[in-house]
């Protein structure tokens, strides 16, 4: 793959003294980008992918799972990294591993992830991945990881007494993740992009150190997506761990039950409006979403008939557009051995792909013994 093009191109687009952490610039960068993959997706490679803490949500599907598979529909060589390592930044112990690791295998298939084009993986199945580790973090400060927004937000939300050295080390961990298959586009959510900007300095700084006048790694670019935030239906963000989400794998009672269940407000006529009324929003931007229609249609169709109606509404939306990914994931879950061959699969491509970087790390750093 040649991953000159887009190296060029980033550093142009997006120099070190822009801020790359402001969003604003990071949509207009994903805006040029979009251009470049519809007019060359060959010359991209996605790596992106999920902790595996449980199912994945309408929230991650509108969020960032849909983008995936439109990415890998357009040609664009895909990897899906299941991150179990990374489980253990905020938690002592992954629960569960095994169970979780296949849930999100069976997710990924039921949105459309194609194991034929896209390579899914599991993190502690790749050694020499794992190993980019070292030399990477020689090329970061402590004080550059102690800045890092995403680490502090997870430092305060974390389950543990004390921080771990995982935990603050975890975004050079994941420039690991990224740079290991050469990756130059990651499609993620804004939370994502302290740690996009350290893997964006790890290989800068890997090529100016070791690179001998040319590139080892390529400086990826993060791809945002442009649907706004789903909350949970308690009103706050919709989250796996908060019990607040609507699956991928939930049925259509359950989300029924769910979505009746959902935090609105006192005032009948339903109108769109995020700012002053966040919860009756987001009902409506999920329905919105699900039929590819604009929230403030959906709100006006509804009117008076109020938040009864409104819930109606949307669990209807939610349930047609999950239908044909619940019955492909139900089929999918019958065929473990299936699922475990297309994971051993993956690992053996991820494992190729990240011996033969490391090949080219170790030469490029003179340890090639
Ligand atoms: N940090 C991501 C999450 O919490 C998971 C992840 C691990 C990831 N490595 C990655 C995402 C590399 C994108 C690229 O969900």
């Amino acid at each position: 793959m040649d991953t000159t093009l887009q190296t060029a191109d980033s550093e142009a687009l997006t120099p070190d003294s822009a801020d790359p952490l402001k969003t604003s610039a990071a949509h207009a960068r994903s805006a040029v980008l979009e251009e470049l993959i519809r007019q060359a997706p060959g010359q991209f490679r996605v790596l992106t992918g999920d902790r595996p803490t449980g199912r994945l949500h309408l929230g991650h599907y509108f969020g960032t799972l849909h983008n995936r598979i439109r990415l890998q529909n357009l040609g664009v060589e895909t990897f899906v990294i299941i991150a179990d390592y990374q489980v253990l930044t905020d938690r002592d112990i992954a629960d569960n591993l095994t169970e979780y690791v296949e849930e999100l295998v069976l997710d990924y298939l039921a949105i459309g992830v194609d194991p034929a084009r896209s390579t899914i993986f599991t993190h502690s199945a790749v050694p020499a991945l794992n190993q980019l580790l070292l030399p990477f973090l020689s090329l970061v400060s402590v004080s550059e990881l102690n800045r890092n927004p995403t680490v502090k937000d997870e430092i305060a939300h974390s389950r543990q007494s004390a921080v771990s050295g995982l935990m603050f080390t975890y975004p050079v961990h994941q420039a690991a993740d990224i740079l290991f298959c050469k990756a130059n586009l990651v499609p993620v959510g804004q939370d994502q992009l302290p740690h996009l900007e350290i893997t964006r300095t790890v290989a800068r700084r890997f090529n100016d150190r070791y690179g001998d006048g040319g590139a080892v790694f390529p400086r990826p670019d993060a791809l945002l997506s442009s649907a706004p935030l789903l909350l949970g239906m308690d009103g706050t963000k919709m989250s796996k761990s908060r019990g607040n989400a609507i699956t991928l794998a939930a049925d259509a009672d359950e989300t029924a039950r769910l979505i009746k269940g959902a935090k609105t407000d006192s005032e009948r006529f339903i109108t769109y409006d995020p700012a002053t009324r966040p919860e009756v929003s987001s009902l409506l931007l999920m329905a919105a979403l699900c039929q590819d229609r604009a929230p403030e249609q959906i709100a006006a169709e509804i009117g008076s008939a109020g938040a009864a109606a409104l819930k109606r509404t949307v669990t209807e939306a939610v349930n047609e557009c999950l239908a044909p990914i619940r019955a492909r994931r139900t089929e999918y879950a019958r065929d473990r051995t299936y699922l475990r061959g297309v994971l051993r699969e993956g690992n053996e491509r991820a494992n190729a792909v990240a011996d033969a970087t490391l090949a080219e790390v170790r030469a490029a750093m003179n340890s090639h013994y």
